[in-house]
């Protein structure tokens, strides 16, 4: 039989009557452990050797255990001073004790917190007694110090093993260590005679430079034995969510729209016919730059218009709001709370020109709010915005829309709410259920764009949008219960190094 170099040099290592260490294989074969690993994987895979895993706990001391090991506990200090001072008679004061026993700074901490855990004696309003009988020479966490300084980590009992962790004195570390062993089949292998084929495993840029590439005779790869997990840098799944809804609205039609994070608040909410004193307008809600400088270059026609449909109203009908607009105001910069701003820049011809129906547009983009953090809130999140522009548009097409998005990501118990924003008539929010807990999730809002809206930026037929919560689609997706397991200083590694990506 044939087989590569390594597969060879790991069966001849291996042993049938007990299990040998991988890391020892390779040794003796000359392989890198990587390598062996993967040809004993190999081998596996085809019957001829058995690969067993093991974990084994490594401990080790840091500088703070050392030195306690070389002296001794705080606490033990403390105690032998209060001894000393006759506080197994009678209470002594701490001041006292503690000038005596030489403890300093966060020594003396540390000294007070175990004491009274471990029973020496106890410490109240000032002062501190010492029993008598308390068996500090043979504390049981200076005996696990002991043993594990000496290598015998048997010696030390579990629990102490976990309070001197607790206590930073001790690190703990994980180590998979895999052993393999002949099967008969291998041994049936090894006598019938297994050579090395002389194949090349890897292309280096000696065997491309010299031209040898062409005439050598590749490894086969065995794509399918198990392998070593190896971490590495991978995309964050927030962002290859957010990519493959990008890549499922362009299958739906739906051009990108880009634009600024921080924006006048005209097109954060003017334009959507907020009043000014709205209360989702004060830094309640929304973050304003410490310096809003004035943005520039809003369209004065449109600026006018606007101010007429807060003031006016639009349409015969039409009321408006009779409360005070002015343009400062709407000049000024905010961080954006919604990346309906970028709908407004594109639907008033602001951005690439007038459109004509029918069009769809759509960004996945950051938006920024002053919410208070807990599980499903963060103070920037992203959104998934679109809309729809075209004749006679109703409530069906949205639904329809949301149904049609919703399913490619596998959700397909949409629940719709009626709902209130001021620039949308009439609305409703999207809800789905969490995976795991069964709660009623809410994913999103949307409404078909009003006259007050849409007439100022000059379109004249129907215009349905939509603002997703796409950190709220992640959870729906893959059962995330705290959204601060995704983003931020708290998430969790560990979670997103293993959620598979569904496509
Ligand atoms: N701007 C809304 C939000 O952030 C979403 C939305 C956009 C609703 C467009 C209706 C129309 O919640």
């Amino acid at each position: 039989m044939k087989r590569p170099q390594a597969q060879v040099a790991v069966l001849q290592a291996a042993d049938a009557q007990e299990d040998r260490r991988i890391d020892e294989v390779a040794g003796e074969a000359g392989l890198k452990p990587e390598a062996a690993t993967r040809a004993a994987f190999e081998l596996e895979d085809d019957g001829l050797l058995t690969v067993s895993e093991e974990t084994v706990e490594h401990y080790e001391l840091t500088e703070e255990g050392e030195r306690y090991v070389r002296e001794s506990l705080p606490e033990q200090d403390l105690y032998e001073a209060a001894l000393d001072a006759g506080a197994d008679e009678s209470p002594v004061g701490m001041g006292q004790v503690i000038g005596a026993s030489g403890l300093d700074g966060g020594a003396v901490d540390i000294a007070l917190s175990n004491y009274a855990r471990k029973g020496y004696g106890e410490i109240d309003s000032g002062e501190i007694t010492a029993d008598p009988d308390a068996d500090v020479g043979g504390d049981r966490e200076m005996h696990a110090l002991e043993a594990v300084a000496d290598g015998r980590i048997e010696d030390a009992d579990a629990d102490a093993l976990d309070q001197l962790e607790r206590r930073g004195l001790l690190e703990t570390d994980e180590e998979t260590v895999r052993s393999v062993r002949l099967t008969d089949d291998g041994v049936t292998a090894l006598m019938e005679g297994v050579e090395a084929a002389e194949t090349v495993d890897r292309l280096t840029p000696e065997l491309l430079t010299s031209g040898e590439w062409e005439d050598v005779e590749f490894t086969e790869y065995n794509v399918e034995a198990d392998a070593e997990d190896v971490p590495h840098g991978k995309e964050h799944i927030l962002r290859q969510t957010a990519n493959r809804v990008k890549d499922t609205l362009v299958g739906m039609g739906f051009q990108e729209m880009e634009g600024p994070h921080v924006d006048a608040q005209f097109w954060i909410n003017d334009c959507l016919f907020m009043p000014q004193d709205h209360p989702a307008r004060t830094h309640w809600d929304q973050f304003a730059l410490e310096r809003p400088d004035e943005i520039k270059d809003l369209p004065e026609d449109l600026v006018e218009r606007v101010h007429s449909a807060h003031k006016n109203g639009v349409g015969p009908d039409g009321e408006g709001y009779h409360s005070p607009w002015e343009e400062d105001v709407a000049r000024g910069l905010d961080l954006r709370g919604h990346t309906t701003s970028l709908s407004m820049r594109y639907l008033s011809g602001h951005e690439i020109g007038e459109l004509e129906p029918p069009q769809r547009f759509f960004s996945v983009e950051k938006v920024y709010r002053n919410d208070t953090l807990d599980p499903t809130h963060l103070l920037e999140f992203f959104q998934i915005e679109g809309w729809v522009m075209a004749e006679d548009l109703s409530v069906r097409d949205l639904m329809g829309t949301f149904t049609e998005f919703y399913e490619q990501f596998g959700i397909t118990d949409l629940e719709f709410k009626p709902h209130y924003n001021p620039y949308t008539e009439p609305s409703f929010e999207l809800f789905g259920t969490h995976p795991e807990t069964g709660e009623i999730v809410e994913v999103g809002n949307s409404g078909i764009f009003r006259e007050e809206v849409l007439s100022p930026l000059g379109v004249d037929c129907d215009v349905m949008a939509w603002g997703l919560s796409l950190e709220r689609l992640l959870m729906l997706m893959y059962g995330f219960e705290d959204i601060r397991d995704v983003h931020g200083t708290l998430c969790d590694l560990e979670l997103l190094r293993e959620t598979e990506v569904m496509r």
